[in-house]
């Protein structure tokens, strides 16, 4: 990582169903780890994880807020919502699982690979759910030194 940087915090806003704006915020956090240096293998699994993330916002959720913050030691992603919250973690985990109504998957959505995926990608991942409150995922990527 470049000298002199200290961390920084991002915050995304995402709306439900905005299709046209779909895998902005992936991008921009993308390239913000590009502009830090971070390795590009690292900066790949960060930004696969953000677009399911981001992806699941938008089809799944009222929408919410995801957050890109960079200490020297991690990167940290984060991805809230308003609801309708996950009745069944471990059931959403499992791949091929998926409750994306078939308009999301005419334009190819909804395989259901999306929190397997996050879970692959992050070194750790964290979600909390609570139906009719929300989904609070917490994505965590360790920063190697050297
Ligand atoms: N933010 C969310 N809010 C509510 N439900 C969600 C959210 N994210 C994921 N889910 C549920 O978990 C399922 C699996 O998600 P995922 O693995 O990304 O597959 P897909 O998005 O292709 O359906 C979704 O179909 C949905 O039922
Ligand atoms: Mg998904």
């Amino acid at each position: 990582m470049k000298d002199g940087y200290y961390s920084i915090e991002q915050v995304f806003r995402i709306k439900a169903w905005d299709f046209a704006s779909a895998g902005e915020a992936s991008s921009q956090i993308k390239k913000i780890l590009k502009q830090l240096g971070i390795d590009p293998a690292l900066t790949r699994r960060v930004t696969i994880a953000a677009y399911e993330a981001e992806m699941n916002l938008i089809i799944h959720s009222v929408g919410g807020e995801m957050r890109l913050k960079v200490t020297p030691q991690s990167i940290i992603v984060t991805a809230e919502d308003r609801g309708p919250g996950i009745p069944d973690i471990a059931l959403a985990m499992q791949e091929g699982y998926s409750t994306a109504p078939e308009i999301a998957r005419e334009l190819g959505f909804g395989a259901g690979m999306g929190l397997p995926n996050i879970k692959r990608c992050a070194d750790r991942l964290n979600i909390q759910s609570s139906v009719g409150k929300g989904t609070l995922l917490e994505m965590y990527f360790d920063i190697k030194a050297g």
